[in-house]
């Protein structure tokens, strides 16, 4: 495993395990596999309503507390100082622990200031390693980096190789934010796992589309948290650290940019009020 070292010298791996869309009765198994083959760092959200279950797996899965990485997420109904306060709680009781590795802001909207004073007031406390941020497109994410106590650590936005983020992540270095991708296959869509530059290039180091695609990402300087419900694909997802991409396969990856979103942009307006909608 990789590591990168966060603005606040907190240590975390570059590859972790996802569980957006895993069944909340199906979660334990699947965190108990993830972390059976191999994974250290997990990502919850309040809004998956999963968290339970990374809890009961991480508590019965006989890893010391210490080398696993927790990354879990307020969402926009628990925004402002007060809920979001007690909805860090209720997170740490569901996730069985003393600590949160990576608490994240989920989506910049409601008050999200409110939220992100809780948050401080929490990493103070010792309840959170670091603190940072999700879907902050720049303007945002600029905005939140000049008015904080605490700087964000990392951002996670949408990011992929059809969705490459090169402006957004070249704002994050200068405010010495972690870039996090999620969806790192676009959840499938596209036809990701049968691009063909993916597969090809694939071919040359025997890894399959998947693993290209991942490979591409941390040698961009990403974190990814790939999901996958299946055993063999955990395996396969963490299986990337033992190739590197050549120079020319980097920039034939890089051509795939689309330079938008594969499933919304946050600065549409019925996107905004499809998500707040769901923060009701
Ligand atoms: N902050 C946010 O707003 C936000 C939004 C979305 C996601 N996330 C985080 O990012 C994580 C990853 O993103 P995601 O879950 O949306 O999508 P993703 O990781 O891009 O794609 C997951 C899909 O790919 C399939 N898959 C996984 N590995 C595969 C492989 N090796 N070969 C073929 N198919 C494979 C999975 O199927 P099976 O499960 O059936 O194997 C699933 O359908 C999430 O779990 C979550 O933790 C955060």
């Amino acid at each position: 495993m990789e590591f990168v070292t966060l603005n606040n010298g907190v240590k975390m791996p570059m590859l972790g395990y996802g569980v957006y869309q895993v069944d909340p009765a199906e979660c334990e198994r699947c965190v108990a596999d993830a972390i059976s083959v191999g994974y250290r760092s997990i990502d919850t959200a309040q809004a998956y309503y999963n968290e339970e279950g990374v809890g009961a797996a991480v508590a019965k899965s006989g890893v010391p507390r210490e080398e696993l990485f927790l990354t879990t997420k307020v969402w926009i109904s628990n925004a402002g100082y007060e809920k979001a306060r007690a909805s860090i709680d209720e997170s740490l009781r569901k996730l069985k622990t003393d600590y949160i590795d990576l608490l994240l802001i989920h989506q910049p909207f409601n008050d999200y200031y409110g939220t992100y004073r809780a948050m401080e007031e929490a990493y103070q406390a010792g309840k959170v390693r670091a603190i940072g941020v999700s879907n902050f497109y720049p303007d945002r994410l600029i905005d939140l980096c000049r008015f904080v106590e605490v700087p964000p650590a990392v951002n996670q936005v949408e990011t992929h190789v059809f969705q490459q983020q090169a402006k957004a992540h070249e704002i994050m270095q200068k405010y010495g934010v972690q870039h996090e991708s999620w969806g790192p296959f676009a959840e499938g869509r596209k036809d990701f796992f049968h691009n063909p530059v993916l597969t090809e290039i694939g071919a040359k180091y025997g890894k399959s589309s998947a693993q290209t695609a991942l490979r591409f990402l941390l040698q961009s300087g990403v974190v990814v948290i790939p999901k996958s419900t299946h055993r063999e694909r955990m395996e396969q997802n963490l299986d990337v650290f033992d190739f590197a991409l050549s120079d020319g396969d980097m920039a034939a990856i890089r051509g795939l940019d689309e330079g938008e979103s594969a499933f919304f942009s946050h600065y549409d307006p019925e996107t905004v009020e499809f998500l707040t909608g769901l923060g009701k």
